[in-house]
């Protein structure tokens, strides 16, 4: 078992950026789980399922094999056998992956191959569940958060950066409220619903750099061996 970084919280909250910089300062692997339950969604968009028909997903859900590459230190998700990483970071994507990852099927399903990662390498692994599930005993837990107003602007720049969303204009009213729509869905759900574990080191991001809160962590890892 390596040594382990769980990073929970809500969309926008900063937890990849953070933890993409943290596993290259500490040679770690960044696991993105919610990559993962993004590659489910993007099957079961492409499969013409809907992610509120429990049943359905649970039926049609062993049928996407996910799996992890690492290239350049970049995470890869394949899903049976095809690079999906430039299918994942839409909001419809994120808001179907929200839904279906309510669906303790595909928790099960994606769980299995977290703590695999986790057991082979020394990682900082980032989602909602991390710490309270998926790796209880982890060396580290934190929860990053921050207003829903700053992890929309957030948000609205990584997609305008990202020109995601060519053909419709972005509205941050409209991001906010997807939001504050996920964080409920994610909070609410009964599986693995998104909290600060009872260990965990709660920063709010909103007023930090992005230097900040990763010399924050960093710190926080140096009294935690
Ligand atoms: O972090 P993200 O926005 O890429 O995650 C997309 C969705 O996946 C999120 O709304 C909830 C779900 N998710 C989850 O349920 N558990 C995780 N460990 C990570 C993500």
């Amino acid at each position: 078992m390596g040594y382990q970084i769980a990073i929970d919280g809500p969309a926008g909250a900063g937890k990849s950026t953070i933890a993409k910089l943290i596993a290259k300062q500490k040679n770690f692997i960044y696991v993105d789980t919610g990559a993962m339950y993004r590659a489910m969604a993007l099957f079961l968009l492409r499969s013409n399922i809907n992610a509120n028909d429990d049943e359905a997903v649970s039926l049609i859900c062993p049928k996407a094999e996910i799996t992890i590459r690492y290239e350049n230190n970049e995470q890869i998700v394949l899903l049976n056998g095809e690079n999906v990483n430039a299918y994942l970071r839409t909001e419809e994507v994120g808001l179907i992956a929200s839904k279906s990852s309510a669906n303790p099927k595909v928790r099960e399903h994606l769980l299995g191959l977290q703590i695999k990662l986790a057991e082979e390498n020394d990682v900082v692994m980032d989602g909602r569940d991390i710490g309270t599930c998926v790796l209880p005993n982890a060396n580290v837990k934190v929860f990053l958060t921050a207003s829903s107003r700053i992890r929309a602007k957030r948000r609205y720049l990584e997609l305008t950066a990202n020109n995601a969303n060519e053909e419709s204009p972005l509205d941050l009213d409209d991001i906010e409220q997807d939001i504050i729509k996920r964080d409920n869905q994610d909070m609410s759900r009964e599986h693995a619903p998104l909290k600060q574990a009872a260990d965990a080191v709660l920063v709010d991001t909103s007023d930090l750099t992005i230097e900040e809160v990763s010399a924050l962590i960093i710190e926080i890892c140096g009294q935690k061996r």
